[in-house]
């Protein structure tokens, strides 16, 4: 931060006179962050006029969906046209055997009437908090879309054969960094990554590279899908599809945003 602002951030301590003041000591604190940067780091809220350009959206058609799934496609589909980078990324959100909650951001894989899918290494950090809780949420955000969708539900391991074939389409280097990295535990340095990665080639040589057993699939079946979009002044839509268990009918509920 230091030397990304650097000539423009004020020292901590100031010459007054003889004395030394601390800028950082209570009361100054506010002042300091304001002369960090001379632009505004946090955009301003939108103004009347910014809402009044934003197209009007389809209340009918949002609000009649009794399928969240084909919701969920409709969505994924228009971000896949509008976002520059990964829209199929979310936040994967688990908690450990203490109940302290986690969050990362994975790519879902697959999505159906059984759930929504994802792949790691079934010893990271992620991994191992599935392992004693098998409980997650998901954390779809398209900035370019202004929708977030939200996912609660019991998590289950995807079939071997499910978990073979994803791992059998991902690019052989790719495949090769699977076995390589010890993902979530500590790293020397990027040269013993390069190590292990190429210690794994030689052993594979030329041959087919299986899933390494310690990495595999997980799919959320969901329990509650939330689909919020953005309306102007903060006065957003939000639908909730419920249901009991995964073979029992959705249930929609409004919320207030
Ligand atoms: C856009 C994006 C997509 C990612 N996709 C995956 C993924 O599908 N699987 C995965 O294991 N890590 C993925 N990662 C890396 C994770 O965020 C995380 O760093 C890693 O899985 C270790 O997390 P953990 O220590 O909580 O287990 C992705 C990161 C980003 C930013």
């Amino acid at each position: 931060m230091a030397r990304a602002v650097a000539g423009r951030m004020p020292r901590p301590f100031r010459r007054h006179g003889k004395r030394r003041v601390n800028t950082l000591a209570p009361g100054a604190c506010r002042a300091y962050v304001t002369a960090m940067t001379d632009a505004p780091l946090i955009p301003p809220s939108p103004t009347a006029e910014d809402y009044a350009a934003a197209p009007p959206p389809d209340d009918a058609a949002f609000f009649a969906t009794g399928d969240p799934l084909a919701l969920f496609a409709e969505w994924m589909a228009l971000a896949r046209e509008r976002e520059p980078n990964d829209p199929n990324a979310m936040a994967l959100a688990t908690a450990d055997e203490t109940g302290a909650p986690d969050v990362r951001m994975v790519l879902l894989k697959g999505f159906d009437a059984a759930g929504f899918s994802f792949f790691t290494n079934l010893e990271s950090a992620k991994g191992r908090q599935l392992g004693s809780n098998l409980q997650a949420a998901l954390c779809f955000h398209w900035k370019s879309l202004r929708r977030q969708v939200r996912v609660r539900g019991a998590v289950e391991p995807v079939s071997g054969a499910e978990a073979d074939a994803y791992f059998a389409s991902r690019a052989r280097d790719s495949r090769i960094g699977a076995w390589a990295s010890a993902q979530s535990r500590p790293l020397e340095g990027r040269f013993a990554l390069e190590r292990d990665i190429a210690a794994t080639a030689l052993k594979f040589g030329l041959g087919d590279i299986p899933r390494p057993p310690f990495w595999s699939g997980y799919r959320i079946v969901p329990l509650r899908i939330e689909f919020w979009r953005d309306r102007p002044f903060r006065l957003h839509d939000r639908l909730v599809f419920e249901r009991t268990a995964p073979d029992a009918a959705w249930m929609t509920t409004r919320l207030y945003p």
